[in-house]
């Protein structure tokens, strides 16, 4: 089977970020499992808050499109979501927000998501582990017709989740990574 090309990033910009360290450790099973990975931080991809009128005069943010022929140029992408107030953060919807306003020759308004595999994963200090930012971030790219695989991660109690190595320590957190890296793998390999 040829090597998948996966795209992870987390929706947190900031130091210490659960979700930035979840995302470094799913990218190291991704490359356990022989998948080809990028790994970037939204950091690079700074992009105004998403306003019409400033798309009318001024067009969709570099930004916006680098990012978007960034996630094309891969097979899968895995994205790791903190939970704000039950949902996604704002940097995540305005992400996928400007990305989905971009066209490039010959494709449709929002094509990059299109059918394109996504694994899903969230980090939070509380119990729940971010499952209800999870479910709205599995609607909003089903909306963009992305293939959202059904497997994802919610790591619980994030500050105490890792052992000495950095690797997670608990064995239903490890099965859950395992069993979301391996499905991610096997439908990017599916649709290439
Ligand atoms: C505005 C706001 C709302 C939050 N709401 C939730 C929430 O609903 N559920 C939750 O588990 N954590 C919530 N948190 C706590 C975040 O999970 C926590 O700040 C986490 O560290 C953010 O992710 P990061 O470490 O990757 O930046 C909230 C934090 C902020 C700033």
């Amino acid at each position: 089977m040829t090597i998948p090309k996966i795209l992870v990033f987390a929706g947190s910009i900031r130091t210490g970020s659960f979700n930035a360290r979840l995302a470094a450790a799913v990218a190291k099973e991704l490359v356990r499992a022989e998948a080809e990975v990028s790994l970037i931080s939204l950091v690079d991809y700074p992009m105004p808050l998403y306003d019409g009128d400033l798309q009318t005069k001024s067009g969709v943010p570099k930004n916006a499109i680098n990012l978007k022929r960034m996630i094309g140029a891969h097979h899968g992408v895995l994205i790791v979501t903190p939970e704000y107030n039950s949902s996604v953060p704002p940097l995540v919807k305005n992400t996928i927000d400007w990305v989905s306003r971009v066209q490039d020759a010959h494709e449709v308004r929002g094509q990059v998501f299109r059918e394109r595999p996504v694994g899903i994963a969230a980090a939070s200090e509380g119990r729940l582990g971010g499952t209800r930012s999870l479910a709205a971030l599995r609607l909003i790219l089903t909306a963009c017709r992305a293939l959202v695989v059904p497997n994802q991660l919610a790591l619980s109690f994030a500050s105490e989740a890792y052992d000495d190595m950095d690797r997670l320590k608990h064995p239903a957190d490890v099965e859950a990574l395992n069993a979301l890296v391996r499905q991610l793998i096997d439908v990017s390999q599916r649709m290439m």
